[in-house]
């Protein structure tokens, strides 16, 4: 029998060849100089490890209803409704953003729908887009990677059924201000846009606040997660606040699919949205500092306002030929072609120690 042929024809709309080639590349170095993560370096506070430990001694190791634990879905909306003020009441507790993405994406999307990408991306929002058979509609946001409402205009996405936002941004680190955000939710309204907005890097901000579009519009669906802002990538816990129809029918594929989010993550869940994580920012300031005013010096590049990322200018253009001689030199950075139609830059991640950021960029400045 031909293997191949018991594989679905709309797997072959998503490929995930551009950031293999580089882990396989990376997987032949001894001891790497690692920009690459999109993880926190630092530790899961103490409090979510002893309640994620109670929970599994107190017996709560049991599917829980689709939805989410009552406890964890009312302390989320009372969370986003303090941060965000958006108006909708209804909330389902996810797998993780993907498992939102995904769920929304499945929701929302007929065949040949388009969705405004603004480019460059998080990579997932494009392969999945395409898998369901949605059509991407990038709205380039070179060189700067502000997204605006005139960029939104002239790239066309009036004709799009969804926009999805993400601010701050992987892998840009770029965030949209008060004043952008206001016209493009009123550019959305006007347009019958509906905005998907994944705030998982919020917490991560440097220079000021980082409005959610839910404070400006009601047709949007907020996603959030607890991966990145408590160091819990493996616990695959997050949320969806949004309309009730859409959230209803994401709840229902849940109960297909996922069938809840882990029980254990949801108790833990309830401790982290009571604690601060003003530290861990500051310290992620500073690294954010180190990285820019060290890389600054030889490459061209936009301070990153938020998440844990720069997107850096490859010097001659071709951010793949850069990134195999980063990886030739020990260091792991990412070609910038897996996050945007275009291949002129890498992504480099200050998710790591000072002294590996320090090392990765007097080796990268070396290499000019
Ligand atoms: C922009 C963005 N959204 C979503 C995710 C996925 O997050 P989660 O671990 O909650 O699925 C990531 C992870 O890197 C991300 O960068």
């Amino acid at each position: 029998m031909d293997l191949s042929a018991i594989i679905a024809e709309r797997m072959s709309r998503i490929d995930s060849s551009g950031i293999r080639k580089v882990f396989d590349l990376a997987s032949r170095l001894k001891d790497p100089v690692n920009l690459s993560i999109g993880q926190p370096d630092f530790d899961v506070p103490e409090p979510i490890k002893a309640s994620a430990m109670h929970a599994i001694e107190t017996g709560r190791n049991k599917y829980t209803v689709t939805q989410g634990i009552p406890e964890l879905r009312e302390a989320v909306l009372k969370y986003e409704k303090r941060l965000t003020g958006i108006k909708h009441n209804d909330v389902l507790i996810t797998g993780g953003v993907s498992g939102g993405i995904l769920l929304a994406f499945m929701a929302m999307l007929n065949p040949g729908d388009k969705v405004a990408i603004p480019d460059p991306y998080f990579v997932m929002y494009k392969h999945l887009c395409r898998l369901l058979g949605g059509e991407p509609l990038y709205v380039d946001t070179y060189p700067d990677f502000r997204l605006t409402a005139e960029r939104l205009e002239q790239a066309g996405a009036a004709e799009a059924k969804l926009l999805i936002l993400n601010s701050p941004a992987n892998p840009t680190g770029a965030l949209i201000g008060e004043k952008e955000m206001r016209r493009i939710t009123s550019w959305a309204d006007k347009n019958d846009v509906f905005v998907l907005s994944d705030e998982i890097y919020r917490t991560f901000t440097y220079d000021g606040g980082c409005p959610s579009p839910a404070s400006f519009t009601e047709k949007v669906l907020l996603l959030n997660g607890f991966s990145k802002s408590c160091a819990i990538t493996g616990w695959r816990l997050g949320y969806a606040v949004g309309p009730e129809p859409l959230i209803e029918q994401m709840t229902k594929l849940q109960q297909f699919s996922f069938v809840c989010a882990p029980s254990i993550a949801q108790y833990a869940g309830v401790v982290a949205l009571s604690m601060s994580s003003e530290l861990h920012m500051r310290a992620y300031q500073a690294k954010r500092d180190i990285l820019y005013e060290g890389l600054k010096r030889s490459f061209r590049l936009n301070r990153p306002e938020g998440a844990f990322y720069a997107f850096v200018e490859a010097p001659g253009g071709d951010g793949e030929a850069f990134c195999r001689r980063a990886i030739e030199h020990s260091v792991l950075v990412i070609p910038g072609s897996v996050f945007s139609e275009r291949n002129t830059h890498f992504r480099v991640s200050f998710a790591a120690d000072d002294s590996v950021i320090d090392a990765g960029v007097d080796i990268l400045c070396s290499l000019v």
